[in-house]
C-alpha cells in the first residue's frame, strides 16, 4: 500500500518509489499539506511541530485555537472569506451572498486502484498497476457543500495524481466562482518557474523566471489551452540541469481555459494553483448536484528536469493515452497539406499516392478541401460530404484506388468549426457560439460550433462516423483552427453562460470519448493550427498530435525541445517538409529535416512529385533507417543532451527500456557566426558495462565511456546534424 493513514498523529502519507507526499490533520478537523519531495524514512509524530506558530495579521479562523493563524498554514485545499486570505484554490458565493467557506476534516477512504473521472480524460490503472487511492472528505458545516480531495499514487511511475468532487448536500445554490485542481507548497522562496509559453508556429519554448513576491501567472481565456502558454509549470531550484538538482512538475490534464500561478507570501512561502481559469467561470451547482474538476500530475525530481519529463512521457504514453496504437508503430504518411494545399483533384492524389509508395510510405492522408465547394478557407465547415468535382470517386472510392497502390488512406475534418458560408450555417444559425445582439469575429472566416449542446454533439459524433464509414479510412486528423470570442451559447440561459467554456470541454470529451470507441481501429491526430490545444486531455483521445504549423526543422528544434519537457515522443507528429520552408524559407539539407523528425512521429509533408529520382530513394533510405529506431524512438526513454535555448545546438538521445540500444540526434543551429569548436555529447541513461556498437559495424565503446568521455561531432556548420544509432552486443 503507497498510501497510508497514521490514527495515532492524523497524518496521511502517499508514497511513490522516490517520493513522499505528506498531510496531516491539525486538531483533528484542518487539512494540511506538510511535506512533497525526496522520500523520507520518518516524520515527525506531531502535525502541530510540523507548522509554523506564528500569528499573522489576519488572526487565527475561529476554531483554530493556539496561535495558528490560517493565513501561515499550508492548507491542503485553501478557501476563501476566513482568515487565509491568499489566492485560495476554492471560492463561492452562496445563496445568500455569503462568500466564506470553512472545510474541515469529515471522512477517508484507501482503496487499491482508480476510479474514472466522470466525463474528463484522466490517467487509468490496469489490473497488475500498483496504484493506490486516497479521497478526503471534507465539509462546510454551514452550506453543507462536500468537498472530496481525491489522490491516486502511481508508485512504479513517480507520480501523484489529484482532482476534486464537489458536493452540494444543502438546500440553496452554490456558485463556484473558482475550482482548482491543486494548491501545493513550497516552503522557502529559492525556486525559478519554468514555463512553455509561445504563439502560432512557436509552440511551447521554454521559459524561466524567479519567483518573487507577488503572483507569477500563465493561463488561458482562449476557450483552449492555447499555442501562448501550456497547462503545465515546473518549480526548480536556481541552476538545475537535466541530470541535477530538485524540480517539481505541475501538469492539468485539461483542454480549456487554465490557469497555473505561484504566489510568494509575506513568509516566502509559495503557494502553487493550477486548475480550470477562474476568469470568466461560474458554475451554479444546485442541491443534489457534483461538479467533478479535472485531473492535475505532479511529479518531484531530485535529478533534473530529465527525470521529471521520463515520468511524465511514461505515465503519459501508458496510462493516459488508449486504444490500440498506444503500443504499435503508425503507419509513415504522406499529408498533402504543403504538399497541394487546397489545389488537388483525385488525379494528383493518386499520383501522390504512387511517388509516395515508391518512396515507402505508408499512408496518403488527404488534408482540407476535399468537402463542400471548399477551394480556400472561406467556406463549407460543416458541409461534410465530399466534393465530387475534386474526387469524382467519392473518399470510398478515392480509398479503394490508393488501398490497391499499396497504401492506407487517411483523412482531414475540423468538426468543432462551422463557415457562415455553408449549408449548416443556413439550417442552425444558432448552432454558433455568438452573444445576442453582438456579432461575432471571424477567424479564417469560420465560426465555432456551440458544443454544449447536446444536439451540437450529436450532429459532429454523426457527421465524422459518417466520414470515417465512407469507405477504408484509417486515420483521421481533428484539426480546430481557432480561439473563441464573444463566448456566449444561444442555449444556455443567462445564469449559465459562464459555464460556456467548461461545458464546451465536457462535450467535446463526450463527442471523442464516443466517435475514438466507435473507431477502434482508426488512428487519430490532434491538431489545432499546429500545435495549439497539445495538452495532456487530448493525449486521453488523440495518441499523436501534430507538434506545430511551423515544419522547418531548425524552429523544430526549439518546439520539439520544449515539447518534450512534458509529452512523449510517441504523441509528437514529425514532418519532413520541403527547403525553402514554407513557413520561412530557411534552407536546410535534407537529411537535418528527416534527422529532426526521426525524433518523433516520422511522416512527410511536401510535394513528391517535384522531387528527383534521387530525393526519393533518399526519403526510401531514411524510412528504412526510421524503422530500425523507432522502437527507441518512440517507446524508450529520453535524455535531452544539449539544449538549444542554451547552446548552438540541439541533441536528444533515446535508451530502449532494457538499455540494448540508443538512438542519438545531434543537430547545429547557428553555428557558423561563433566558429565554435567541435562538440562533445555525453550520452546518458546507458548500461556502464555494455559494449554499444554502431549500426555500421564502424564503432564500438562502453557505455561508460559514451556517458563519461561521450562522442565527438565535428562538422559544425549551421543546420548540419547526424544520428547514430547502438544496439549493445
Ligand atoms: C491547420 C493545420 O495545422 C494544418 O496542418 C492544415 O491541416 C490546415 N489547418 C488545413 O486547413
Amino acid at each position: 500500500m503507497s498510501i497510508k493513514f497514521n490514527e495515532n498523529n492524523n497524518v496521511f502519507i502517499l508514497s511513490t518509489k522516490n517520493t513522499s507526499y505528506i498531510m496531516g490533520l491539525l486538531k483533528g478537523k484542518h487539512l494540511l499539506h506538510l511535506y512533497y519531495g525526496k522520500k523520507l524514512s520518518s516524520f515527525p509524530n506531531n502535525v502541530e511541530s510540523m507548522i509554523p506558530s506564528r500569528l499573522s495579521a489576519s488572526g487565527s479562523a475561529s476554531g483554530i485555537e493556539g496561535g495558528f493563524s490560517s493565513d501561515l498554514l499550508p492548507t491542503e485545499y485553501p478557501t476563501y472569506g476566513s482568515t487565509d486570505l491568499r489566492t485560495p484554490a476554492f471560492h463561492a458565493v452562496y445563496e445568500d451572498g455569503s462568500a466564506t467557506t470553512n472545510l474541515e476534516y469529515i471522512s477517508h477512504t484507501i482503496y487499491d486502484g482508480k476510479k474514472e473521472l466522470s466525463g474528463l480524460p484522466s490517467t487509468y490503472c490496469e489490473s497488475g498497476d500498483d496504484v493506490t487511492s486516497l479521497e478526503i472528505k471534507l465539509g462546510d458545516k454551514r452550506t453543507r457543500l462536500e468537498v472530496m480531495l481525491i489522490y491516486s499514487v502511481y508508485e512504479k511511475y513517480d507520480a501523484i495524481v489529484r482532482s476534486v468532487n464537489f458536493i452540494n448536500d444543502g438546500y440553496g445554490t452554490i456558485n463556484i466562482k473558482s475550482a482548482l485542481s491543486q494548491c501545493a507548497y513550497m516552503f522557502d522562496k529559492d525556486f525559478d518557474i519554468v514555463h512553455l509559453s509561445g504563439g502560432y508556429g512557436t509552440e511551447r519554448l521554454i521559459n524561466k523566471t524567479k519567483v518573487s513576491h507577488g503572483i507569477f501567472t500563465v493561463d488561458s481565456k482562449r476557450m483552449s489551452s492555447s499555442h501562448h502558454h501550456s497547462p503545465f509549470i515546473a518549480l526548480a531550484r536556481p541552476n538545475v540541469s537535466e541530470t541535477e538538482g530538485e524540480v517539481y512538475g505541475f501538469s492539468l490534464i485539461y483542454s480549456g481555459d487554465f490557469i497555473a500561478g505561484a504566489e510568494m507570501d509575506t513568509y516566502d512561502n509559495i503557494r502553487i494553483n493550477m486548475g480550470i481559469n477562474p476568469f470568466g467561470f461560474n458554475w451554479k451547482l444546485e442541491p443534489g448536484d457534483t461538479f467533478q474538476i479535472p485531473e492535475l500530475v505532479s511529479i518531484y525530481s531530485e535529478n533534473g528536469f530529465g527525470h521529471m519529463s521520463r515520468c511524465y512521457h511514461k505515465l503519459y504514453r501508458k496510462r493516459l493515452c488508449r486504444g490500440k496504437f498506444r503500443d504499435t508503430h503508425r503507419p509513415i504518411l504522406l499529408n498533402s497539406w504543403e504538399a497541394c494545399y487546397y489545389d488537388f483533384n483525385e488525379e494528383k492524389i493518386i499520383n501522390l499516392a504512387k511517388k509516395a509508395k515508391q518512396a515507402g510510405i505508408e499512408m496518403l492522408v488527404l488534408d482540407d478541401g476535399w468537402f463542400g465547394k471548399r477551394d480556400d478557407d472561406t467556406t463549407s465547415l460543416g458541409d461534410w460530404y465530399v466534393n465530387r468535382k475534386k474526387i469524382p470517386s467519392g473518399l470510398g472510392g478515392l480509398a479503394d484506388r490508393i488501398n490497391s497502390i499499396g497504401l492506407k488512406f487517411g483523412i482531414w475534418m475540423e468538426p468543432e468549426m462551422i463557415s457562415p458560408q455553408s449549408e449548416l450555417y443556413k439550417e442552425h444559425p444558432d448552432w454558433c457560439i455568438a452573444e445576442r445582439g453582438r456579432e461575432s469575429s471571424l477567424y479564417r472566416n469560420q465560426l465555432i460550433l456551440d458544443l454544449s449542446r447536446t444536439e451540437v454533439q450529436d450532429f459532429i459524433i454523426n457527421s465524422v462516423s459518417s466520414v470515417l464509414s465512407l469507405g477504408n479510412i484509417s486515420y483521421l486528423k481533428w484539426d480546430m483552427n481557432r480561439n473563441v470570442s464573444e463566448k456566449g451559447s444561444q442555449n444556455l440561459p443567462v445564469d449559465r453562460q459562464q459555464e460556456l467554456s467548461h461545458r464546451y470541454y465536457l462535450g467535446l470529451y463526450r463527442v471523442l470519448d464516443v466517435i475514438s470507441k466507435q473507431f477502434p481501429n482508426v488512428l487519430f491526430e490532434g491538431c489545432a493550427a499546429g500545435g495549439g490545444r497539445y495538452d495532456p486531455g487530448m493525449l486521453y483521445y488523440f495518441p499523436q498530435y501534430w507538434t506545430s504549423d511551423n515544419s522547418d526543422a531548425i524552429s523544430r528544434l526549439y518546439i520539439q525541445y520544449g515539447t518534450s519537457l512534458v509529452m512523449p515522443s510517441s504523441t509528437m507528429v514529425t514532418h519532413v517538409s520541403s527547403s525553402p520552408n514554407k513557413q520561412n524559407g530557411r534552407i536546410t539539407p535534407m537529411d537535418t529535416r528527416a534527422n529532426v523528425a526521426m525524433t518523433g512521429q516520422l511522416g512527410y509533408e511536401l510535394n513528391l512529385l517535384e522531387l528527383s529520382d534521387d530525393e526519393i530513394l533518399q526519403i526510401r533510405t531514411q524510412i528504412d533507417a526510421y524503422k530500425k529506431y523507432r522502437d527507441t524512438v518512440c517507446f524508450g526513454d529520453m535524455y535531452r543532451l544539449k539544449s538549444p535555448f542554451e547552446s548552438d545546438c540541439s541533441s536528444v538521445s533515446f535508451v530502449k527500456d532494457d538499455k540494448s540500444s540508443v538512438f542519438v540526434m545531434i543537430c547545429n543551429s547557428f553555428v557558423m557566426k561563433h566558429l565554435s569548436p567541435m562538440l562533445n555529447i555525453k550520452l546518458q541513461g546507458l548500461d556502464p558495462k555494455g559494449v554499444y556498437v554502431s549500426d555500421d559495424g564502424t564503432m564500438a565503446y562502453t557505455g561508460e565511456f559514451l556517458m563519461n568521455r561521450g562522442l565527438y561531432f565535428a562538422d559544425r556548420r549551421d543546420y548540419k546534424s547526424e544520428i547514430l544509432y547502438f544496439e549493445k552486443q
